[in-house]
């Protein structure tokens, strides 16, 4: 089974392991011990080791997670000792793998790897470039590995991440309406989510099928389905959300230098 080192123990370190782990890897994680309070947390509920240090972490792992926000990245990991048999999967969105590979030059592999936060409970996708067959025994744990052609097609992936998030407002704006209709709150959320989460699995299930064929098989003529649906193409609805993707893909796209500091996924 492989160790997997983490360099920076927050947010998206503690969601990763939590869901390696609920997928059933039983390998060691040993963590950097900054922010006590996560690696305390992880080393309590998901049997993980805290290293006295970043140096240790390297010495007791082959694959590190490198999960610092990218403002740190230079900082956290330019005085350690990688080495050849060391592989970074690095969780830090915006920052090349050109800028990632001048970092870390004698490092033996280097993946791009995003997931959402909800993966602690439910599995998804977990995006990845490039490729990486000989991780697929550990990633697998966390959820199902899409491995992306290109370094452009994984930034898409990570906007698509993005929308993920988006979807909780839609599900709130229909909630709302379902709640200002007389249904009790936890009936209204119950329903909305539902919604989504039914449809998501049934396309899942029949990959052949294209989503909009699936939409036309229900929202078949003199159904109330169509009426709503009709109302939203005339108004577009699609078109502030392929805006939001632009605008998303803009900020995401690869420079040479390190993205907006202010910004992390
Ligand atoms: N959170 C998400 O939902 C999410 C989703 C996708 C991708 N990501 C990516 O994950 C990365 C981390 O985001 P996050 O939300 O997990 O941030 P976070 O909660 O702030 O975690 C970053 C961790 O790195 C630690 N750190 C900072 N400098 C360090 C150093 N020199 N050595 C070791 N550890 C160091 C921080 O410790 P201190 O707190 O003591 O500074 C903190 O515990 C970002 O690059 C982001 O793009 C996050």
């Amino acid at each position: 089974m492989i160790t997997l080192g983490v360099i920076g123990t927050g947010q998206f370190a503690a969601y990763f392991i939590a869901a390696l782990r609920r997928g059933g890897y039983n390998g060691k994680a040993l963590l950097s011990p900054r922010n006590a309070d996560i690696a305390s947390t992880l080393a309590r509920n998901h049997d993980c080791v805290v290293a006295a240090s970043a140096e240790q972490v390297l010495a007791g792992a082959d694959v590190v997670l490198v999960s610092v926000r990218p403002e740190y990245a230079e900082g956290a990991l330019a005085d350690l000792r990688w080495e050849r048999r060391h592989t970074v999967l690095s969780a830090m969105a915006g920052i090349r793998l050109d800028d990632l590979r001048a970092l870390l030059p004698d490092v033996g592999g280097i993946h791009l790897l995003m997931a959402g936060s909800y993966i602690e409970i439910a599995p998804g996708p977990i995006a990845l470039y490039p490729p990486a067959p000989g991780l697929m025994s550990l990633l697998s744990f966390a959820g199902d590995v899409v491995a992306l052609p290109n370094e452009t097609a994984f930034n898409a992936a990570m906007v698509s991440l993005c929308a993920s998030t988006w979807i909780y407002n839609l599900a709130h704006a229909l909630a709302a309406e379902l709640e200002r209709h007389g249904l009790e709150p936890d009936v209204a959320r119950a329903l909305t989510l539902g919604n989504i989460a039914g449809p998501a699995s049934f396309a899942l299930g029949v990959p052949e099928r294209s989503l909009l064929d699936i939409s036309a098989g229900i929202a078949t003529e003199q159904t109330f389905t169509k009426t709503g649906l009709d109302h939203l193409k005339a108004r577009h609805f699609d078109d502030p959300w392929k805006e939001a993707f632009l605008i998303s893909l803009q900020v995401l796209r690869p420079s040479r230098h390190l993205p907006r500091p202010d910004l992390i996924i």
